[in-house]
């Protein structure tokens, strides 16, 4: 029998896939995300075409008790969580200084906060229950500084790195933690980050039904760290550590640059 996954921020973009690509696996989902109508619509729409049940849990995962307000839910409904789909999340264009100050701390909240209390709460249910699956959604951005974005590249470093150590500290007890790590996607996020205007958006990205898919089978087979395309791959593993750190940066603020 396929596990119920837990995914985080389905009501759009790569959350969405993933529920759908685990519906057709024929896992059961618990949706969650602030949008309750966009989620609602999803579960008639798995339930309808997968024959699976579908689970929605409404939460704003930035607020100070919306993560463990959701586990408790999760429990109190008496669902068993084996497969965790960390994957809510956002970013923000703009010079850290120009920029909102709670909504820098949100994005914390949110990417990182919360990602680590839904890991914690589940990874140790998963190994009372004998194992388990967790999939964090980091970014290409985790590899580098981000001058022009850069609390949401920060909080994508933590997620790649605390991912990892998550695994090595787990996987004896049969739960796995991988880390997605894609590049531009075409999804909600560059207007939510207002990223229109910028390189990275207009130079076009994968689609979140190809990410989901990429990320969803790399977790399933237990591994560690997975960047959706092959050439940005080589270039995050292989290129940007050889290149002097100052080079980077420049490279990196010029494609989260708008242009004028
Ligand atoms: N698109 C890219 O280029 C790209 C590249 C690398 C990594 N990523 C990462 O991929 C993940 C998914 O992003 P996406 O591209 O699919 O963007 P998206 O379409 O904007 O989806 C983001 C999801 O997060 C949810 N979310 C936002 N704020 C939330 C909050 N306070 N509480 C609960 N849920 C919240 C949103 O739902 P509600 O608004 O309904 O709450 C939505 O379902 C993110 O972690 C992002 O950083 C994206």
């Amino acid at each position: 029998m396929t596990k119920t996954a837990l995914i985080t921020g389905a009501s759009s973009g790569i959350g969405k896939e993933f529920a759908r690509y685990h519906a057709s696996k024929g896992g059961d989902v618990i949706l969650t995300a602030r949008r309750e109508d966009a989620l609602k619509e999803l579960k008639a729409e798995l339930e309808d075409k997968q024959g699976i049940t579908a689970h929605v849990f409404p939460a704003d995962l930035a607020s100070a008790d919306g993560p463990s307000d959701l586990v408790e839910r999760i429990d109190a409904a008496g669902l068993t969580v084996g497969i965790l789909i960390n994957n809510a999340g956002f970013g923000g264009q703009g010079a850290h200084v120009d920029r909102d100050l709670e909504d820098e701390h949100a994005m914390i909240d949110l990417n990182v906060k919360a990602l680590v209390t839904l890991t914690h709460s589940f990874a140790t249910r998963m190994a009372a229950q004998g194992g388990g699956r967790i999939l964090n959604v980091g970014s290409t951005a985790g590899f580098a500084p981000g001058p022009n974005q850069a609390v949401y590249f920060a909080t994508k470093a933590f997620v790649n790195s605390f991912s990892q150590a998550i695994d090595q500290e787990m996987r004896d007890k049969g739960v796995t933690c991988t880390v997605l790590a894609p590049g531009y996607v075409e999804t909600e996020f560059a207007d939510r980050a207002n990223l229109n205007g910028t390189k990275l958006v207009s130079s076009g990205g994968a689609t979140a039904r190809d990410v989901a898919k990429h990320g969803y089978d790399a977790m399933r087979r237990g591994e560690l760290v997975t960047v959706n395309d092959p050439k940005v791959s080589f270039m995050m593993n292989w290129v940007m550590p050889m290149l002097p750190r100052r080079t980077v940066l420049k490279m990196v603020g010029e494609m989260q640059k708008k242009s004028a």
